[in-house]
């Protein structure tokens, strides 16, 4: 939702801007601009599209550009305001005092229009964020501190706003509540950015922005400042991502790279949390013995994929039989349904980001319960990671296409051995189902890997397909959430109108769609609902639509009941989730590819939501 970079300090400023933006594109990509504090003043730029073409525009102007001491850029998710040149970021208070970008959403942003426009200010947006700008240059009257402080206490909604002030040249200020922003210090220089990865190609060493915190930036150093002006002393956190990482290699998308990287994602989250057949949290979890054996009611929490991962974590307690009350909720439901319950509770949230603004309000509410509350997140530093009582962090690295693909693989990884670790603390998991799953989640990384040789195969599939007007995603219990996150994946980058369903409910009304048209992607893997679910295909086929089956390996009888069939490993039948996906991610990429999808940033969708 936005991507915001500063710098100060350096003589390439603009390059430095266009980079980081460049490299947080995936947060909003509706518009972009940088602004620069040169000799004479401000040179504010923008456009309507991506990163790359304001990079075009700057250099066309670069001489007009020269000696920037300071600089700030953005790329924006649009939410209040049309996607135009306009309303795009930087903004500029009518006088020119103050030049202003901001990540979030200022939900009191009207009624402070309403009476500076009574107080004759001109605004020119239709943006929430030019309230601030313009509020920010009446307060100010020199004393930036407390000015700062005072814009940010009239304030209400999310925000992370990076400012400089005409008349401080070599300064930036920035504000942080609800929204996240990070800064660093290298090489006598002062950066500032939504996203850690934008600033690990200057250091690796950063300080995570706390919510009411505001800091100022020079190229002298960094301080810290809490909303009332007092200031705070700060230490950094070390990221150990790599920036290669965050680097498309030989890949035509982010995304597949990604997905290319899940059998070495499983393999690290494995070796991390596993001592030959047994699971070993002890050092990761800083949970007691004690507190875990106390635990009644475990409730997962979660937004998109993420929430999917969850529901596979669910369905891995269910087969291990354990008596403890299960939920998973989204969490923008979960907020608002009077769930959540503190005492013998085991609260996990999931968020790939860790700054998804509706997970994070669920677990401030689950913590305020008195729940014993645990984030998976793959952000080290990220809010949920910084605010929650306990932290395991998924191992997949930066993950850049917008559509998730290896966090889901380490979320699912990570949350089986959470439940194994659990079950274990409770008695409730025998030595036999542990070292089978341990044996099953071992064996996976290298069937992974031959799922993925089967790419052309898949691609040909997708090509086939590609003219279907739409696609069911449709298996029984294990393959449910599956089914959820291949419709999703076909949607977020193909546009295509995918559904999810329990196959059991098809003819409970779903069924009434289908047609030559509407292709059903079935999973049936073998085991004890393979029949059933192929059963509900057949009524699929009835009503001639097109199958696609996702079957085990060595199940040629499954060819008899399909148009295609995409064979894959036999696994645990709890595990299923881990090989099923590759698959459908596949299938979705091609698709995306065959329909010139733009894929690595889809219309409409951002990486982070940090808005409600
Ligand atoms: O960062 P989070 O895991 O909290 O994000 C949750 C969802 O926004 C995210 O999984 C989203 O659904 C992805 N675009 C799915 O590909």
């Amino acid at each position: 939702m936005c991507g915001i970079m500063g710098c100060v300090g350096k003589t390439d400023i603009r390059k430095i801007i266009l980079n980081g933006l460049a490299q947080q594109e995936y947060r909003g990509y509706d518009s972009a601009g940088l602004a620069l504090r040169c000799p004479d003043g401000v040179r504010n730029i923008k456009i309507v599209g991506r990163v790359c073409q304001l990079a075009k525009l700057v250099e066309e102007r670069a001489s007009d550009c020269e000696g920037a001491v300071s600089g700030i850029g953005h790329t924006r998710w649009a939410t209040h305001g049309g996607v135009t040149v306009t309303n795009a970021h930087p903004h500029e208070s009518c006088d020119g005092m103050v030049t202003l970008v901001h990540n979030g959403i200022i939900e009191n942003a009207r009624e402070i229009r309403a009476e500076l426009v009574r107080n004759g200010v001109t605004f020119v947006t239709e943006t929430d964020t030019e309230s601030p700008c313009q509020l920010l240059a009446q307060i100010y009257d020199g004393d930036a501190l407390t000015a700062m402080s005072e814009l940010c206490g009239s304030l209400t909604g999310a925000f992370a706003l990076v400012i400089m002030f005409r008349d401080r040249p070599g300064e930036i200020w920035c504000a942080r509540r609800g929204s996240p922003l990070v800064v660093a210090r290298a090489d006598g220089a002062s950066y500032c950015a939504s996203d850690p990865t934008a600033l690990l190609d200057y250091t690796h060493d950063l300080f995570f922005m706390e919510e009411g915190e505001m800091a100022f930036l020079t190229s002298d150093g960094c301080k810290f400042f809490g909303f009332d002006g007092a200031e705070r002393a700060k230490t950094s956190i070390r990221l150990d991502w790599d920036s290669v990482m965050t680097d498309k290699g030989r890949y035509d998308h982010f995304m597949r790279k990604e997905i290319e990287e899940q059998p070495d994602v499983l393999r690290l989250t494995i070796d991390a949390h596993t001592v030959v057949t047994s699971v070993d949290m002890a050092k990761s979890l800083k949970i007691s013995s004690d507190v875990l054996k106390k635990i009644r009611r475990v409730q997962f929490v979660a937004c998109g994929t993420s929430h999917y991962a969850t529901l596979a974590a669910r369905d891995i307690m269910e087969s291990l039989d354990c008596e403890l009350d299960i939920m998973t909720e989204v969490a923008s439901e979960y907020r608002y349904r009077n769930i959540a319950r503190g005492g013998d509770t085991l609260a996990v949230f999931v968020s790939q980001s860790g700054e998804t603004a509706d997970t994070l309000a669920a677990m401030r509410l689950a913590s305020s319960k008195g729940a014993h509350c645990v984030a998976i997140t793959n952000v080290r530093g990220s809010t949920i990671d910084r605010e929650v009582e306990h932290t395991l962090l998924s191992l997949a690295g930066p993950e850049i296409g917008v559509a998730a693909t290896k966090t889901f693989t380490g979320q699912v990884g990570i949350l089986a051995l959470l439940v194994l670790h659990l079950l274990k603390e409770l008695g409730a998991l025998s030595t036999n189902d542990e070292a089978r799953l341990i044996g099953g989640l071992r064996s996976l990384p290298a069937k992974l890997q031959s799922m993925l040789e089967r790419e052309p195969e898949i691609e040909a599939l997708a090509r086939k397909y590609s003219d279907s007007k739409g696609f069911f995603f449709i298996g029984r219990r294990e393959c449910v959430p599956l089914t959820m996150e291949g419709a999703l994946k076909m949607k977020e980058i193909a546009y295509l109108p995918s559904e999810a369903y329990a196959a059991g409910e098809m003819k409970h009304g779903p069924i009434a769609m289908l047609d030559e048209k509407l292709t059903v992607v079935a999973l049936v893997p073998e085991g004890d609902l393979r029949e059933k679910t192929l059963s509900n295909v057949e009524e699929c086929r009835a009503r001639n639509a097109p199958i696609i089956l996702i079957a085990t390996e060595g199940d040629e009888d499954a060819r008899s009941y399909a148009n295609d069939v995409i064979f894959v490993p036999r696994t645990e039948r709890e595990l299923f989730t881990l090989i099923g996906l590759i698959p459908l991610q596949l299938f979705a990429y091609h698709t995306a590819r065959t329909l010139g999808r733009d894929i690595d940033m889809p219309r409409n969708l951002a990486k982070s939501v940090t808005v409600e």
